[in-house]
């Protein structure tokens, strides 16, 4: 019996207070980012990539986006899916990609931005 509680007992803890980085996780999945962005965050010929970029950069980008800032079209692009973000989804996304640690079995280099994962 004990040794079922202490079994269980972490996957509670992990369900009741995900981490920033586990939240963020989640939201660039449901938020559809990996859509242009890619599976694995390492963008593509047109998108940037976004994994183990700094995280102050990745905010301050994803606020001024959010803004409306940026003229061009691809930032037209971008802009809609930053204005669906409030400031904790924005810190959670940023702590999930510039710490990014998936160990998937990465198809292309996540530093090799010309390549991507093929997801457009
Ligand atoms: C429809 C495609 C698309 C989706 C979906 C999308 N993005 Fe983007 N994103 C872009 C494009 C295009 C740019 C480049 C904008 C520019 O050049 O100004 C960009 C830029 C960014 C940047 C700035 C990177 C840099 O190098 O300047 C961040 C951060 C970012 N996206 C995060 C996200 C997040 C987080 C999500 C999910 C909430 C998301 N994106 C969803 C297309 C997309």
């Amino acid at each position: 019996m004990i040794k079922i509680i202490v079994l269980i007992l972490p996957i509670m803890v992990a369900i009741a207070a995900p981490s920033p980085y586990d939240q963020g996780k989640k939201l660039y999945f449901s938020k559809g980012c990996n859509g242009c962005h890619g599976v694995s965050a390492s963008g593509t010929n047109i998108y940037p990539s976004l994994a183990y970029r700094r995280k102050a950069f990745l905010t301050y980008r994803l606020k001024q986006l959010r803004s409306k800032q940026g003229n061009t079209q691809l930032a037209q692009m971008m802009i809609p899916f930053a204005m669906g973000l409030n400031d904790s989804q924005i810190d959670a996304l940023t702590t999930f990609l510039s710490e990014y640690h998936e160990n998937s079995k990465e198809k292309y280099s996540p530093d090799d931005s010309n390549t991507g994962d093929g997801s457009s």
